[in-house]
């Protein structure tokens, strides 16, 4: 499974680098409006630093099929042209996606909610659909399951499109869905932190540290 950062800031996204196996990063409009910086110079800089091959998503905003492809236009000006442009998946979206397949941009249909809008956003030539796990959650439905769905569909009617699963609230919800197979998952950085946070692993790396220095008088390999 693919892990990405769905989150504009660059010091978080150069830590979670720096620490993780990260393959890229995530935004959406609201991720890029809570930089409260130039959209534009925010998804630049990201570039700069994950670099020009590296998985980029950034999302179009017009709500019809024109307005959506003109975005894309622009989202490839700003960020290079192996960014992945996020399409919402409603019927304008899926007009969209068809008419960027057919000039070879590479599109992500997005706000996923149902198994049907996912299936429709691959049909029409997206090579990613994001489904919102926890939103799904919270409408009472079982975001995890409906992943599950859509990773099925996908398989089942031999498809080019991989999951991004996507707004995660815990490390649980990307368990599951890495457990399963789905192909990549998005989380925010404090989602990523928790998925190895555990008191007792902390405790345990201690223990060895404090009992080889009990023991030798010295804290590390290159003291010997
Ligand atoms: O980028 C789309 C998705 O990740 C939204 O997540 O946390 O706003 O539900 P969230």
């Amino acid at each position: 499974m693919k892990l990405l950062i769905d989150d504009a800031n660059l010091a978080d996204i150069k830590r979670l680098y720096d620490l993780y196996p990260i393959d890229g990063v995530t935004t959406n409009p609201s991720i890029l409006a809570k930089t409260g910086s130039d959209p534009a110079a925010v998804l630049r800089e990201i570039r700069a630093f994950i670099g020009p091959d590296a998985l980029l998503f950034a999302q179009a905003l017009a709500l019809t099929a024109e307005g959506m492809v003109a975005d894309a236009h622009r989202i490839l000006e700003i960020c290079g042209k192996s960014t992945i442009v996020k399409i919402p998946s409603i019927p304008e979206g899926f007009k969209a996606i068809r008419m960027l397949r057919a000039e070879g941009i590479a599109t992500c249909g997005t706000v996923v909610y149902t198994p049907m809008q996912a299936f429709l956003a691959a049909k029409a030539g997206a090579s990613y659909v994001a489904p919102y796990v926890n939103r799904i959650d919270n409408m009472g439905y079982d975001g995890v399951k409906v992943v599950k769905e859509i990773q099925d569909i996908l398989t089942n009617n031999h498809m080019d499109c991989m999951v991004l699963a996507a707004s995660f609230k815990n490390s649980q919800q990307v368990l599951e869905l890495c457990a399963y197979g789905v192909g990549s998952a998005t989380a925010a950085p404090a989602v990523i932190d928790a998925l190895v946070k555990n008191p007792a692993i902390d405790a345990a790396v201690q223990d060895f540290v404090h009992d080889f220095e009990k023991a030798t008088g010295k804290a590390a390999m290159t003291e010997f």
